[in-house]
């Protein structure tokens, strides 16, 4: 069985007009899965539903969200509660959301260490500065010592990865999470990600609006229009030789490197 299953799931808001349409894809442990596509196709709906955590009004209508054999719908808010953050962790698309705006990137990163790892402060903090390093934050103590209205957005965003990696969930899923780094940044981050994930196995399903980037990292992507999932496989299948027009056109638009777009 796959680690997470989404079987002809629907969600709709309040206006009754499905956001996700039937849509159903696998993950295996291990992967990294990437949802593209054009705005408002439904991406971070999809998985928020999957994180238990649609806005108001946001509904699964039908369907099924199976990890690790369990219906997701199915079990209680306080199941759902032990879940995440444990087994389902999320980079938010505005990360600097999800962070305690009255709290040192020390103590939230620190505390969200220790939660999951019986390991000393001292050690909880050499972690993550040892992560912010990687992420390529510059000076990862000043990271440390700031409050999050002190850095920039693209800083955020690297603190929200290097966060969502050491924490080590079942699934992370990532909402757009290099969006706000310019191209060099974004390119080095993603490299990052992919070590990591070969480091420490993560499996990840990241929403992109980037091809690129899907086609760097991803295991298999799946291709989201107006709601459907288009098109789902593997990243080689997609990329080389894409089924939908739709598929076609996101990859015709990913610029050429020296005559050639994506390398095997
Ligand atoms: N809180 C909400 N209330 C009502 N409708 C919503 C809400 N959030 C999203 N929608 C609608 O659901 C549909 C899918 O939105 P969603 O945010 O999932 O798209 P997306 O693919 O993540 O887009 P983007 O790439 O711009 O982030 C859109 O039609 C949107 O208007
Ligand atoms: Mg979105």
């Amino acid at each position: 069985m796959s680690l997470l299953e989404v079987r002809n799931c629907t969600i709709r808001y309040q206006n009754g007009t499905p956001a996700v349409s039937n849509v159903s894809f696998s993950v295996e442990k291990g992967e990294i899965v990437s949802l593209v596509g054009e705005s408002g196709s439904g991406k971070t709906t999809m998985i928020r539903a999957i994180l238990g955590l649609l806005p108001p009004g946001g509904k699964v209508t039908e369907g099924e969200i199976v990890l690790d054999g369990r219906d997701l719908l199915k079990i209680s808010e306080h199941e759902m509660q032990n879940i995440r953050g444990r087994e389902i962790a999320m980079i938010f698309q505005d990360v600097g959301l999800s962070m305690d705006p009255v709290k040192l990137i020390n103590k939230q990163y620190v505390e969200a260490i220790q939660v999951h790892e019986d390991i000393s402060k001292e050690e909880s903090y050499d972690k993550a500065v040892d992560m912010l390093r990687r992420m390529h934050l510059p000076d990862p103590k000043r990271v440390m010592a700031s409050y999050p209205f002190e850095l920039s957005g693209g800083m955020k965003q690297r603190v929200g990865i290097a966060m969502g990696m050491t924490t080590q969930p079942k699934i992370l899923l990532a909402d757009e999470p290099t969006s706000a780094l310019d191209v060099t940044i974004q390119a080095q981050v993603v490299r990052e990600m992919k070590e990591l994930r070969d480091k420490y196995g993560a499996t990840i399903i990241l929403v992109t609006h980037n091809m690129g980037v899907a086609s760097y990292l991803s295991d298999k992507i799946g291709v989201m229009c107006k709601s459907e999932m288009v098109e789902y496989g593997p990243r080689d299948e997609i990329i080389f030789s894409p089924k939908e027009q739709y598929t076609k056109d996101l990859i015709e638009a990913v610029p050429k490197m020296g005559g050639k777009r994506f390398a095997k």
